[in-house]
């Protein structure tokens, strides 16, 4: 009987999950959503269990917020995976994680290649241990060619590290004299970030109910839409999703100007 009504219950869900879909379709669809995947420790401390359990389960939070972002026509998804300030934590834990990678791609790869995911890295890979580094690079390798949602993972990426190497990398062009400093403007410093290919996020969804970015894409999210939930990582589920975009939605961005134009 409970089963029975349990099941009734998600068809239910299913059904108002697909009418809220082409809800968000009538609208503007942020073509780029980034999220700090936060909460994960406090997850499984709330259950009494040990931190990388949390970690364990926020995978399946991923391969649930990759559907859902794919249905919906999201262009990008960049999932902040791994900062370069999280080498700080305890080795076994890092351990854990590097491996988060690997077993994720191994067991969902076929299912984004079916979905036509193609699976994209920010951050810095040659400092990852070799496992992790092969299992990405053959994700990305597999869905090169694919033609859909972008899922960008951030991993060992910090931003200040990044616009530090960018600066470097413009110093050296005007030391070789290929351009002078006079020619250094916004679009010059983009085209050096880890991120030139990608449109900026619209939209920042942080979970856990930590309110800061923990040195995520400082200059890409100057005009993004922020959205912070206290609901931890691996409880973060499609209806979650679902709220924060309808909101996003909702949302007057001005770019500065004064004539707001609403994002329907
Ligand atoms: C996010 O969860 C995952 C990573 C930062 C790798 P946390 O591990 O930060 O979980 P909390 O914030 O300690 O609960
Ligand atoms: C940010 O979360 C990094 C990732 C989600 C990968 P943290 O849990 O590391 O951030 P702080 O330390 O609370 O700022
Ligand atoms: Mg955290």
């Amino acid at each position: 009987m409970l089963e029975k009504l349990l099941r009734k219950k998600n068809v239910v869900s299913d059904h108002s999950i697909a009418n809220r879909i082409s809800g968000i379709q009538n609208r503007h669809i942020p073509a780029h959503v980034a999220i700090i995947m936060d909460g994960n420790g406090r997850w499984a401390k709330q259950r009494n269990l040990p931190r990388v359990a949390g970690h364990h389960e926020g995978m399946k939070t991923v391969r649930k917020i990759t559907r859902i972002a794919n249905d919906i026509g999201i262009k990008v998804l960049t999932l902040y995976a791994f900062s370069t300030e999280n080498w700080k934590r305890p080795k076994l834990e890092i351990d854990f994680l590097m491996k988060l990678p690997g077993e994720f791609l191994s067991t969902y790869l076929p299912e984004l290649i079916e979905q036509n995911v193609k699976v994209e890295m920010i951050g810095n890979i040659d400092m990852l241990p070799r496992h992790t580094k092969q299992a990405i690079q053959k994700a990305m390798e597999d869905t090169v060619n694919n033609t859909g949602m972008t899922l960008n993972f951030a991993m060992n990426y910090g931003s200040r590290l990044e616009i530090t190497e960018s600066v470097k990398a413009i110093a050296k062009l005007v030391e070789s004299g290929s351009i002078s400093s006079e020619d250094i403007n916004e679009s010059l410093i983009e085209t050096h970030l880890m991120t030139k290919h990608l449109p900026e996020p619209d939209l920042l969804i942080r979970t856990s109910g930590e309110v800061r970015l923990s040195n995520f894409m400082l200059w890409q999210l100057a005009y993004a839409e922020l959205s912070f939930t206290d609901v931890y990582w691996p409880d973060f589920d499609e209806v979650c999703m679902l709220n924060a975009i309808e909101e996003f939605q909702l949302r007057n961005r001005r770019f500065g100007n004064v004539e707001g134009e609403g994002n329907a």
